[in-house]
């Protein structure tokens, strides 16, 4: 073989260094959680906070890559370095900002009672001597703990609100208390199994997030820029109007 013969390293002694590839930051989300993030029949995940989260990235300048990742968990892959950013319709809390940062806020939401078309359910407190679901470690899971007593046997909790919403379905509970735009989409959506909402004035007022590990302030500030960039130019005020009317 010739001595001479050496293209590959002629070439990488002349080319100028390869760029760095831009790092695209991972992106957790519990895809079982309509309207707000779910998977389409091709398996992609779509969504209010995927538009949301998307449209924040492209203003702040930044590629994001969604993983669909479990509710129960999800907090701790932070710490360990495999997501960068959760949007989960994640309510802030004063427990969760002692371990994790959140985003100025995204939506407005309250809890809400699903129930059967012919339930005599008509306020929270009705709920005291029934047996309730509501998804793990959830506002919601929080509301009804409070109300029921934590370790109450009438309180059944599951890893998605799908699955709680389920149980109510198959008669296994006789309420299921959960984020308002869930309930009401599942209501809509489910006529058939006739379930209606009840609202109560004594579920406290929440707010969605979106959560980067504690301390990191650059890509905290950077989603801040981009989320304050698309609610002056619209863009935000577009995403609410496509999904919850105007
Ligand atoms: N907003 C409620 C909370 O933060 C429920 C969020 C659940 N989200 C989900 N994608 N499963 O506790």
């Amino acid at each position: 073989c010739s001595k001479t013969d050496t293209p590959a390293a002629a070439t990488a002694a002349s080319a100028p260094p390869a760029p760095a590839a831009a790092k695209v930051y991972v992106v957790g989300t519990d895809a079982v959680y309509a309207p707000f993030e779910s998977q389409n029949d091709k398996g992609e995940i779509i969504g209010f906070d995927i538009d949301m989260l998307q449209a924040v990235a492209d203003k702040a300048g930044i590629q994001v890559k969604f993983v669909n990742t479990p509710w129960e968990g999800m907090f701790n892959t932070l710490g360990q370095g495999d997501r960068d950013i959760l949007v989960s319709a994640i309510t802030i809390t004063d427990e969760r900002k002692q371990s994790m940062d959140f985003t100025d806020p995204y939506f407005d939401a309250r809890q809400l009672i699903a129930v059967p078309k012919d339930s005599k359910v008509t306020r929270f407190d009705d709920l005291k001597p029934l047996r309730v679901a509501v998804q793990t470690g959830t506002t919601g899971d929080e509301a009804v703990s409070k109300l029921l007593g934590k370790t109450s046997t009438k309180l059944k909790r599951f890893e998605s609100t799908p699955l709680a919403l389920k149980e109510l379905e198959s008669g296994g509970v006789d309420a299921v208390v959960a984020d308002n735009g869930v309930v009401a989409h599942y209501v809509a959506n489910n006529t058939a199994a006739g379930f209606k909402a009840i609202s109560d004035a004594s579920f406290v007022p929440e707010q969605y997030g979106f959560v980067v590990k504690k301390g990191n302030a650059e890509l905290l500030a950077a989603l801040n820029k981009g989320l304050a960039a698309i609610k002056a130019d619209g863009t935000y005020d577009q995403i609410q109007a496509r999904y919850f009317g105007a």
